[in-house]
């Protein structure tokens, strides 16, 4: 079946009761039917809302959970930090390595290496967030052809303002990361995704989804992405 990854990133946005709001539109918005089919939906919620929407969501078809992050160390001494352990009760996915991460809480490559290790550990698939082609090379190369990653290309440039790449830049990419780590590796593009835009992206034949952020937040626009991502001519496997 040929299905499209669609992610929301939340990132810090929306309280348990704002969640609840969004739920409510977005059941209205979207046929449960009609995401089964075409899209994987994942929303990725801050995680004192996984609870509450681990419990909604079961009543969606075709939608699962993703965490925005994930703890390097499996337990233990580590104040403040989500394990994979504790975050599988919940989600299927986790992001690692996300630009922002790096950018304001310094995770270095290797911190998101052992990220990937613990996700995989506990039988969480990674979206690794990757922007250069020097950051996906710092990967170890277990990961290659490993159909339980999923890579999400995020220019900096692109992130949070509302300036997409190209559609062209970004399958260049795909394929720049398929002759890297294997053919078989699913990918997405993220940075300024939108109802408009999304259908160009996931027309690229190595394009496999989309991770979007400030669009997200919006249960009808987001419904809209959904609906126009139906368009990929590629298979997920
Ligand atoms: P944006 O965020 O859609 O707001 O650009 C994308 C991301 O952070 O992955």
């Amino acid at each position: 079946m040929t299905q499209t990854l669609v992610v929301a990133n939340w990132k810090e946005n929306l309280t348990v009761n704002e969640a609840q709001e969004w739920l409510e539109k977005f059941r209205f918005a979207v046929n449960n039917l009609t995401i089964q089919q075409f899209s994987s939906v994942i929303i990725c919620p801050s995680f004192i809302v996984l609870p509450m929407m681990a419990y909604e969501i079961s009543k969606f078809e075709g939608v699962k959970l993703g965490a925005q992050d994930v703890s390097k160390f499996e337990e233990g001494q580590y104040t403040g930090e989500v394990s994979a352990k504790m975050l599988r009760d919940f989600v299927n996915y986790a992001i690692v390595g996300h630009s922002e991460r790096r950018r304001y809480f310094n995770e270095t490559d290797e911190d998101v290496r052992l990220k990937i290790e613990q996700c995989l550990k506990y039988d969480l698939t990674p979206i690794v967030c990757v922007s250069s082609i020097q950051e996906l090379s710092s990967f170890p190369s277990e990961l290659s052809s490993r159909r339980d990653v999923v890579f999400a290309y995020e220019p900096l440039f692109a992130v949070g303002t509302g300036e997409p790449d190209t559609p062209e830049n970004a399958q260049k990419f795909a394929e720049k990361i398929k002759s890297e780590v294997g053919q078989s590796v699913r990918i997405i593009y993220g940075g300024s995704v939108n109802s408009e835009n999304v259908e160009s992206f996931v027309a690229q034949p190595d394009i496999s989804g989309i991770l979007v952020g400030q669009a997200s937040l919006d249960a009808d626009e987001f419904s809209k992405i959904i609906s126009n991502s139906r368009v990929s001519n590629h298979e997920i496997h």
